[in-house]
């Protein structure tokens, strides 16, 4: 696929940025024929920027306003316009922790994903591998899917088991779960970015 017609993609987090750093070293060994066009962050010294800058990816911080759970108007409209002005044809959310609707969802409609740290439709929202840990579950994971109005239940891309082992902490869980994301993101956006996924309702087709 020559640079030209490779997908342009736009990642957002709020964290450390393992999975976008991984991502946009995928983009860059090829192992997913897309490109990062711009990588945004809600927070001003989240670790995702320092990532997307030592890889010389553009890096910004927009503030996201007044709220702690969402981006208020103002806010929406900046992120949406700053992925418009990059170009980007597939946001790629990695550790962002606002939800997205209405407008933005609009904007970029059956284009966004999310990965969640669960086997979806167990344990949506936060610290769901704690969630996993405490209800006693043998076998959590990871789950790649659409992002739409609800709270991580959009159509599932790809998942990944994660074995619950004796003894597991919390800490030990999430390190193995990360372990599992930065192998199934790469891979689903890989796929997604050589059109071999197609979604069908509620279900995804891969070739
Ligand atoms: C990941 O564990 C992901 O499951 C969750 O947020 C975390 C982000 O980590 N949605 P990082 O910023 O990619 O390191």
């Amino acid at each position: 696929m020559s640079a030209a017609q490779k997908l342009r993609l736009g990642i957002l987090g709020s964290g450390k940025g393992s999975n976008a750093a991984t991502i946009a070293d995928a983009c860059k060994t090829g192992e997913i024929p897309a490109e990062v066009a711009v990588v945004i962050a809600d927070v001003a010294d989240a670790g995702i920027l320092e990532r997307a800058r030592e890889r010389g990816l553009t890096a910004k911080f927009i503030a996201p306003g007044k709220f702690r759970t969402k981006l208020d108007d103002a806010a929406e409209s900046a992120y949406i316009q700053t992925l418009r002005d990059a170009g980007v044809e597939l946001v790629v959310l990695a550790g962002f922790m606002r939800i997205l609707k209405g407008e933005f969802l609009r904007a970029f409609a059956q284009r966004v994903v999310n990965i969640h740290p669960a086997l979806l439709p167990a344990f949506p929202g936060l610290e769901a591998w704690k969630q996993a840990l405490e209800y006693g579950v043998k076998v959590t994971g990871v789950t790649v899917h659409y992002v739409d109005q609800g709270i991580d239940t959009g159509p599932i891309i790809a998942q990944e088991t994660v074995p619950i082992l004796q003894g597991d902490t919390p800490e030990s869980l999430h390190a193995r779960i990360q372990e599992a994301e930065r192998k199934v993101y790469p891979r689903a956006i890989g796929a997604m970015a050589r059109g071999e996924v197609r979604t069908l309702g509620r279900q995804t087709i891969w070739k």
